[in-house]
This record gives C-alpha cells, structure tokens and sequence, in this order.
C-alpha cells in the first residue's frame, strides 16, 4: 500500500533551546530564512506524501499560520511589485494537505504518534522530526520509502554516531542485509555507551506500519517516564520485520544549540547568494 500521510509530532517542550522555546515553537526556528519545520515539510512532500497531521501543543499556533495562506501579507507583497516573496508564501500555504491534532500533555514521542490515530487509519505511514534537518541528494524519507517498497515493513532511518554519543539516541542492535539496509533485532533507548548494541542511532524519520498503534495504545512509561515509540517499535519487531536504512545524506541536530549554528553554517556555504562572501568572513574570523 502506497504511504500517503505522515505525522510530525512537534508538541514537545523543547526544553534544551530555552528561553528561544519558551512561548514560540522550536520547529519555527529559522535557519537563515525558512523555519526548520519548513525544510522537513519540503522533504515529505518531495518524498511523495499527500496528507500531513501535526501533533502539536500549546505555544504551537505559529506553525498553523506558518502553513496558513496570509491575504494581507499577501496583498502588501503584491501592491510593493515583490513578486518572487509573492509566489514563495503562496506556495507555502498550497504545499500539501495539513491537519493539526492536539496532545493535551506532552506523555512522551509515543504517545504523540497515538494522537494521530484515527486519521491515519490502517495505512502504514511516515513519522518526521522537526528538528532533524537532513541535507541529502535523494530526501531522506524517500530513501526509506524505497526500502519499505521493496521489503514491505517498517523502516526506521538509521546514523552511525561516535560512541560516546550513543546515549542521546535510541540504539538498535541489527542483522545486515546490505551496505546500507539491515534487519532490526533490538533496541534500546538511551543506552549507556558500555550497553549499547551497536553506534546505530534511530534519527528522526520512521515509516510505520499500522500495527503499531494496538501496541501504543498498551504501551506503559518508559524512561524518563515517557511513553516511548523505541519501546513499542521494540515490540513490533517481535511481530513482523524492522528494517533499518543507513540513509546517504548530511543530518544536523537542531534541536541541540551547537548543531543548529553547524546547520547555519553549512547551509549559508551552500546558498550561492552569500556563500563567497560568508566563507571570505569566516576565513577572517578564524585566522
Ligand atoms: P525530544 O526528545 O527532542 O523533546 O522530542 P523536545 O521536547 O522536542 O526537546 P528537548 O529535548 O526538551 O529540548 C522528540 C520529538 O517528539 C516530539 C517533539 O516535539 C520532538 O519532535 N514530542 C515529544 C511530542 O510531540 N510529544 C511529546 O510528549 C514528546
């Protein structure tokens, strides 16, 4: 069954960007000119998805007129002749189908997911971070999609990281099938380096089956008290295949202060616009 929908679950508290997150979405921070949660918008629809259902909170309502159409702002750009600003708002608010969903209390990644049940229905479907922003020739998801395809279950985007590292991340223990595809065994969320199975970690781009949700539904906290979707992604595995896509591509952690200043600066050096002049300030304020 072709994957459709996609879920972005954006109604954590984005606690490690405060005071930035205390009142405006962490998705709505902007790398250079377009907010984070624009990139990964771009990247789903690239990838082939229609519908898209954002589970949010309070302090959310920004990402909603972000992707809503602004007829003021839309009328000042056109009485000013600004006509390429013109054609980029509206083609934001034309993108794709978008959905919103509330979770009242943010319980846990887990139990975002399980907001969005009822419109997903029985389809499987995709899950999309906001804070990973990944930079890469074919759209990450994309890649995840052609390994569900051919292998027909779920597919969680994977990344080697340094092993002292792996404790930030959920961690899989896996059986290759090929360079880049390989069968999930186990998992574990936040392992300490000496316990963890592997330097996999789980980013943010998941492709799910709706199986998922009946396990989701009976699944208790987890750490940090959290109802966790490592947890019953682990669960699922004793049901039916995982598989795990080393996917090609650059990922930036935005929602972590230091990535997010890489993420600015890889992406200015790659915008013809200012890239000679920034590498030129650069050089001088590093010599
Ligand atoms: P994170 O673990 O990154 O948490 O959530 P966070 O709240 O966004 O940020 P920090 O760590 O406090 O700085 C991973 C993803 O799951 C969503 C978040 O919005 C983020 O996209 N999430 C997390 C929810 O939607 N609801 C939750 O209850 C928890």
């Amino acid at each position: 069954m072709k994957v459709r929908k996609a879920i972005f679950p954006v109604a954590g508290l984005g606690t490690r960007f405060l005071p930035a997150t205390k009142s405006s979405p962490k998705e709505m921070l902007a790398l250079i000119d377009k907010p984070l949660v624009q990139y990964v918008v771009e990247e789903a629809v690239a990838s082939g998805i229609e519908q898209i259902i954002f589970v949010t909170g309070r302090t959310k309502r920004a990402i909603e007129d972000h992707f809503d159409s602004s007829p003021e702002l839309e009328n000042h750009l056109a009485e000013k002749g600004k006509d390429d600003t013109l054609q980029a708002v509206r083609e934001l608010s034309d993108m794709v189908d978008i959905y919103y969903v509330r979770q009242k209390k943010a319980l846990g990644l887990g139990h975002a997911i399980l907001c969005a049940r009822d419109f997903i229905g029985n389809e499987p479907f995709a899950v999309l971070l906001g804070d990973d922003i990944i930079d890469a020739p074919t759209p990450c998801l994309k890649q995840l999609l052609d390994v569900y395809e051919h292998y027909k279950g779920s597919v969680l985007a994977l990344e080697q990281v340094p092993h002292e590292q792996i404790s930030s991340y959920g961690c899989v223990a896996v059986n290759r099938i090929t360079d880049r595809v390989m069968e999930v065994t186990d998992m574990v969320e936040k392992p300490q380096p000496a316990e963890a199975p592997s330097d996999l970690a789980i980013i943010g781009r998941y492709l799910l089956t709706p199986a998922i949700f009946p396990i989701l539904a009976q699944q208790q906290p987890g750490r940090g008290g959290e109802i966790q979707l490592t947890d019953a992604i682990k669960r699922l595995s004793h049901d039916e295949a995982v598989y795990g896509c080393l996917f090609e591509g650059q990922r930036h952690d935005c929602g972590d202060k230091l990535g997010f200043l890489k993420a600015t600066v890889d992406l200015a050096l790659k915008r013809d616009e200012f890239k000679d002049d920034f590498a030129a300030y650069l050089r001088h304020r590093l010599c």
